[in-house]
């Protein structure tokens, strides 16, 4: 709630009316106090060539606004070559559009598409309602569900990022109604100037604030390294949550429903045949993710950065499941970390129409692992796959060394993953998986031996 002493400016963004949200820009205050739930809205899509390709290409659009709470009452697509420079689309659809909303009697038209502040501008002049593209309706939906402060402040700074080239639509709107009112023309003016200040402290206010966020998750991450770690990583409502619950027993919330988890959560997964590894759910993706929210998002995806291993989710029931993995790797890339090793898994396989389905996606993918999250199909596999891939780069030994040599057991302990431990009167034996580079520092432990070691370069008898 909007703390009533910092309510120095109050701001409707984009336009005065109830539409999307009105902040209250103070020093340490901004709050939405409107959301689009509840409104009546028409959805357009309009697509360009190699875009929207599949059969019902506005479904993605419809969840999201699902999502947000919004009541869709028509649809609207349209394909051109390029976007019509001043309404994004062409004049004979927008007319189509104004009866749609005169015959529906829609509070609001909902873009597929990302608009440029002026083409939003120009829409709304035109049709008389609200409108809002992409990006905003993804916005209204990570802001409803932020719980955390980290996720809150992240929302935030994206929401205030993609405001600023938009503030100037406001101070049109007020010069607008300057024509017929009293003095509003000078006080909108200055109110703007004010606007745009307060507004730019607060990104960097928020900036640090999470850059502060971030530095403490990346020493704790680090902290955690003891343990293996993997990620969770997917399109949104792939059902990374419900593979979390599965594998862990835990009872993340899970629901059919677009972006229910902004957070990160980390559990730990008693990996069979490897021992306890700590595997995070994080945030879903979905393509053409605003960059503003990506990057507002990073210290969430710590985890996902500092993983020894991702796991790539992916929803093998839906039509568009190419696109999604596809979309995955965009923000992958765009976060810095798409060189991590990945498993790519495609759940939902128990909601395929038929096996042969199953086997075209496999031909496609020849290295995925097929699961059922909800069936558990699978995950016997997956569990071989994932400590085949944690393997990898670790050696399997057993190394005897005099007792008291507390020194060499506290950086096989501190480097490795001990199994387990025996103790003599005069030996120390510790069974452990250790890291291929902590090797040749092992190698040079005089009285300690080692049993698992490959054979070093020189030692095969033909040399
Ligand atoms: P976000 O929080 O949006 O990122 O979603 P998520 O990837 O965490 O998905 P979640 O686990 O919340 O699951 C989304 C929906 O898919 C839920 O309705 C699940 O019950 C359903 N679901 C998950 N796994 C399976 C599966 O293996 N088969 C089927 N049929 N449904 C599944």
């Amino acid at each position: 709630m909007a703390n009533q002493a910092a309510r120095t400016v109050s701001v409707p963004i984009f336009q005065q009316s109830k539409y999307f949200m009105s902040i209250e820009l103070s020093v340490d205050t901004l709050a939405r106090t409107e959301s689009i739930a509840q409104e009546s809205a028409i959805l357009v899509g309009v697509y360009l060539e190699g875009e929207g390709k599949n059969t019902s290409p506005l479904a993605e659009l419809a969840g999201l606004a699902e999502a947000a709470g919004v009541h869709e009452v028509g649809r609207i697509t349209q394909r051109r070559q390029k976007p019509e420079g001043a309404t994004y689309i062409g004049s004979g659809k927008l007319a189509e559009l104004k009866e749609l909303i005169d015959a529906t009697d829609a509070d609001i038209v909902v873009f597929d598409n990302n608009l440029a502040p002026s083409q939003t501008k120009n829409l709304e002049q035109e049709l008389k309602v609200k409108v809002i593209d992409r990006t905003e309706l993804i916005l209204d939906i990570f802001a409803s569900r932020a719980q955390t402060l980290e996720a809150r402040l992240a929302v935030e700074l994206a929401q205030l990022e993609y405001a600023m080239p938009r503030l100037k639509r406001m101070w049109t709107h007020l010069e607008r109604q300057a024509v017929g009112g009293v003095g509003l023309r000078g006080p909108g003016e200055k109110q703007l100037e004010v606007d745009r200040r307060l507004a730019q402290k607060r990104i960097l206010d928020l900036k640090s604030e999470l850059r502060q966020i971030q530095n403490r998750r990346q020493r704790e991450v680090a902290a955690r390294k003891q343990s293996r770690t993997l990620s969770l990583v997917g399109y949104t409502n792939a059902g990374k949550s419900t593979l979390l619950n599965r594998l862990t027993d835990s009872d993340v919330y899970v629901k059919d429903q677009l972006f229910a988890t902004l957070d990160t959560r980390t559990r730990r997964w008693s990996l069979p045949g490897w021992g306890p590894v700590l595997i995070s759910d994080t945030v879903g993706f979905i393509k053409n993710l605003p960059h503003h929210l990506v990057a507002s998002f990073r210290a969430t995806l710590e985890e996902a950065n500092q993983a020894d291993l991702l796991l790539h989710v992916a929803d093998a029931s839906s039509a568009e499941v190419h696109e999604q993995i596809a979309a995955v790797y965009e923000v992958l890339t765009d976060l810095g970390i798409r060189e991590k090793d990945t498993l790519l898994v495609l759940n939902k396989t128990d909601a395929l129409e038929s096996p042969d389905a199953l086997a075209v996606l496999l031909e496609r993918y020849p290295n995925v692992v097929p699961i059922s999250a909800k069936s558990g199909f699978g995950l016997d596999v997956l569990s071989a796959r994932v400590s085949e891939a944690l393997s990898k780069e670790f050696l399997d030994l057993t190394i005897t060394f005099p007792i008291g040599n507390g020194r060499l057991e506290a950086m096989l302990a501190r480097e490795g993953e001990v199994l387990s431990s025996k103790y003599d009167e005069t030996s120390t034996v510790i069974h452990c998986r250790l890291p291929q580079h902590v090797v040749g520092q092992l190698r040079r432990e005089k009285d300690a031996s080692i049993e698992g070691l490959p054979a070093e370069k020189g030692d095969g008898w033909l040399d």
